[in-house]
């Protein structure tokens, strides 16, 4: 039996996931099927657009689960696996590691070995079409000085926090595949996306939601750590180009060239919002009553106490996949925060949806004893 044209898609109810799987049907047209176990991070509404397609199909379930994983290959023998399913928060994985290390290794090692099975079975047209994309981080590189060259493909590997780890170790284990077994692996590794449909714990979201509602917002450190920023489409779309042109075995940074400091990106979000959203009213100095005046979000910044193991500095060099594969970013940073705020501010629905009593216990958890300095 040879392969269709269906991708299964894991991790596709999550940001980056469930925005790769309505601009794949968007842009294919061709049918998806989304494994995903629907953890904190795993959102259903993301994909309420594609209600009653029959181009996709939902199938909640742990890429632990070696069965599942076999079965589904079997039963609609994709030509593709994108594997965005994963533990992506470095905060969570300071407190509880053990997700990161279930999920990011040991799932990825039953992703990959699935595959590999199933993949073995084909005839050998079939072999050489078929693909196992794996969707990973710059945090596997580490960290950089000021001055640093960006990190390339052929930078050293030098995981600092317990998720970058547990990425890295994944990294290794598609490579070992490929190397070993042949299999037909691409792995990406991609700077911070922004953009729609992100959880709010993320520094993106949490500032504009944490700003529209006037409360504190958590700047870690001195505000000086830099991301290189990706709206998310574009990282979308880079993993069409690589799942398409990319070489079998290669690995591909992909980025925005968009490098910003913290206190800046959260000073930028602030200024959008007192020009976007209703004014933020000034307090008295009586509780809760209010005058008319209204204050600059700004005031809102709260220096607190720094992450540990808080990486200083994430920049890729992404001449690799404009060089090979023609691709580049299609959005500039100011106006794909300007598009994502207004995202936000026109799903307050869907945030009060994902504002469940397990993300008010993380946000306790973070930054109850997070003592402002
Ligand atoms: P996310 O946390 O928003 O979503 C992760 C998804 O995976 C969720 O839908 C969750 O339910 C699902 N999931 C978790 N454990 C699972 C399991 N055991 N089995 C099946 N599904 C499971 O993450 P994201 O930000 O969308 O990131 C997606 C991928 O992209 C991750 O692999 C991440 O490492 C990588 N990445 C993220 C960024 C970023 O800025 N967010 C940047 C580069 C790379
Ligand atoms: P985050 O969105 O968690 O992504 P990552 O840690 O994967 O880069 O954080 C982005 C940057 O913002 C990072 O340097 C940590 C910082 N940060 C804050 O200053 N305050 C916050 O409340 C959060 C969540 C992050």
């Amino acid at each position: 039996m040879k392969l269709t044209n269906t991708i299964l898609v894991t991790g596709g109810a999550g940001f980056i996931g469930s925005n790769f799987v309505l601009g794949w049907i968007e842009a294919t047209g061709t049918p998806v099927v989304n494994l995903d176990l629907l953890t904190y991070a795993g959102n259903p509404e993301n994909l309420a657009s594609l209600e009653g397609d029959a181009r996709h199909r939902l199938v909640r379930g742990d890429i632990n689960d070696a069965e599942l994983v076999g079965s589904l290959l079997r039963e609609h023998r994709p030509r593709a696996i994108v594997h965005f399913a994963a533990e992506s928060h470095v905060d969570r994985s300071i407190v509880v590691p053990d997700a990161f290390i279930r999920t990011n290794v040991h799932g990825t090692f039953t992703l990959l070995d699935q595959a590999k099975r199933f993949w073995s079975s084909l005839d050998e047209d079939d072999r050489r079409a078929f693909r196992f994309l794996h969707v990973s981080t710059d945090e596997v590189y580490g960290t950089l000085g000021p001055n640093d060259p960006a990190f390339s493909e052929a930078t050293a590997y030098a995981p600092n926090s317990p998720y970058a780890a547990s990425k890295a170790a994944s990294d290794h284990l598609v490579r070992a595949y490929h190397h070993t077994f042949g299999l037909p692996v691409l792995t990406t590794n991609c700077s911070n996306n922004y953009g729609p449909f992100q959880f709010p714990e993320k520094l993106i979201p949490l500032v504009i939601l944490n700003a529209l509602e006037g409360k504190p917002l958590p700047v870690y450190g001195d505000g000086g750590n830099v991301r290189d920023w990706l709206y998310v489409e574009d990282h979308c779309s880079a993993i069409r180009a690589v799942l398409e042109r990319g070489r079998p075995g290669e690995t591909y940074n992909i980025g925005g060239c968009c490098e910003r400091k913290n206190l800046d990106v959260v000073n930028t979000i602030c200024d959008l919002l007192d020009e976007m959203a209703p004014p933020l009213a000034a307090k008295t100095g009586h509780g809760a009553a209010r005058n008319s005046a209204s204050v600059p979000r700004r005031q809102l910044i709260t220096f607190v106490q720094d992450r540990p193991g808080h990486d200083r500095r994430y920049a890729i060099d992404a001449s690799k996949i404009e060089r090979e594969l023609r691709w580049t970013p299609a959005e500039r940073f100011e106006s794909g925060l300007r598009r994502t705020v207004q995202w936000y501010l026109d799903h307050r629905v869907w945030t009060e949806n994902v504002r469940s009593g397990a993300y008010l216990a993380w946000i306790e958890h973070n930054y109850g004893e997070r003592l402002a300095r």
